[in-house]
This record gives structure tokens, sequence and C-alpha cells, in this order.
């Protein structure tokens, strides 16, 4: 039952643009869910959130919290990559992802956790913590780390991995935030 909802959901978001998209895949009964910003190039050509270089943070992740893949899900705030031209080379370069394409995705994405039902929404960085918090305010610098109570979970946000691989002074924090994050998960499993 669950699955066709999924498989709807899924089919509602790849009507709503002819571009190549990733949508969120895992466990649809998961506890935890795991939201990220966008797909890069790596996961549109495979169709898979976090694979490729964002797949090693996902298991570096994973292995931190003591969780396995399969117990989870993971999605994107934006579907489509958002991408620019490099003036120099001509090639595609990521972008961050512009007001409207996060609008566009923001319906899609909190029918995704709705279908889920987790307890625990993980955000990585700023793009997925306003868009599900709903807060312009909230900004991930003054909220990492700790639990911000909603309607039907707990959303916790964490600063995006790659953050930490361009700003090696968060790597401490980073690590730090999983170890709370860990530490609110056990309430939810014991
Ligand atoms: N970064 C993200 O936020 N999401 C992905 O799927 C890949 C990289």
């Amino acid at each position: 039952m669950k699955k066709l909802e999924y498989l709807t959901l899924k089919e509602e978001c790849f009507n709503l643009k002819n571009e190549k998209m990733v949508f969120g895949e895992g466990n649809l009964n998961a506890k935890i869910v795991l939201v990220g910003e966008a797909p890069g190039a790596k996961e549109i050509e495979k169709g898979k959130p976090f694979v490729g270089q964002a797949g090693k943070y996902l298991d570096e992740f994973i292995n931190i919290l003591e969780i396995k893949r399969e117990d989870i899900y993971i999605t994107n705030t934006v579907k489509i990559r958002p991408y620019k031209f490099n003036e120099k080379t001509g090639r595609k370069v990521n972008r961050p992802p512009k007001k409207e394409e996060i609008n566009e995705f923001k319906p899609i994405l909190l029918k995704e956790i709705e279908l889920i039902h987790p307890d625990i929404v993980v955000s990585l960085g700023n793009y997925s913590l306003k868009t599900i918090s709903g807060k312009k305010n909230h900004a991930i610098g003054q909220v990492h780390g700790s639990p911000i109570k909603l309607a039907n979970c707990i959303l916790f946000p964490l600063y995006h991995p790659a953050a930490v691989i361009y700003n090696r002074n968060l790597k401490d924090t980073y690590y730090q935030d999983l170890q709370k994050l860990k530490a609110v998960l056990l309430q939810f499993t014991e």
C-alpha cells in the first residue's frame, strides 16, 4: 500500500518537469529520513541520491551512527541537478538551487516525509533545513546539532557534509553533532 503511494508520488514528481530527476529511495518504514540538497552529476547518471563522492559521506555518516543504509530513507530538497556552465571549460558545474526550484519541489518533499512518517528527519545543510522547518530565519550555523520539534517528527539539522570538506574547521563540530544525533536516535530505538 505504502509502495503504491510512493510510486504515485514519484510519478507526480517526474511529471513536474521534462528533466532528469532523482527521487528519494530507501526503507519506506524508516524511522530516519535524510534530506540533502540536490543531486549532482553522478546521482543523475545513476538515478540514485547520494552516490559517488556524496555516497562516501553517507557511508561515514551511517558508520558513525551505527545504523544500516537499508534502514533509512534518503532524499533531496530539489530533485533535478542545479547546474551552470563553467565559463572557461564550458562544462556543467553544480550551483546552489534557486528559490523557484526549491518551491517547486517543496510540496513533493513534504508529501514524501508525510508518507514515510519517520521519527526523525535529518536535514543536511541550509536548504533542507529552511524548507522543512518553514522558517526563513533558521540558519544552520545557529541551529546545527539541536533537535527542533515539528508537528509529527523531530527535525535534526546537520551541516551538509560537503561544507565540512570545504571548511575543515567544521569537522569537530560535525562529529559532535553526529554524536548528539546518535543519542537522539537511541531514545527511539530503546
Ligand atoms: N549532495 C546532496 O545534497 N544530495 C545528493 O544526492 C548528492 C550530493
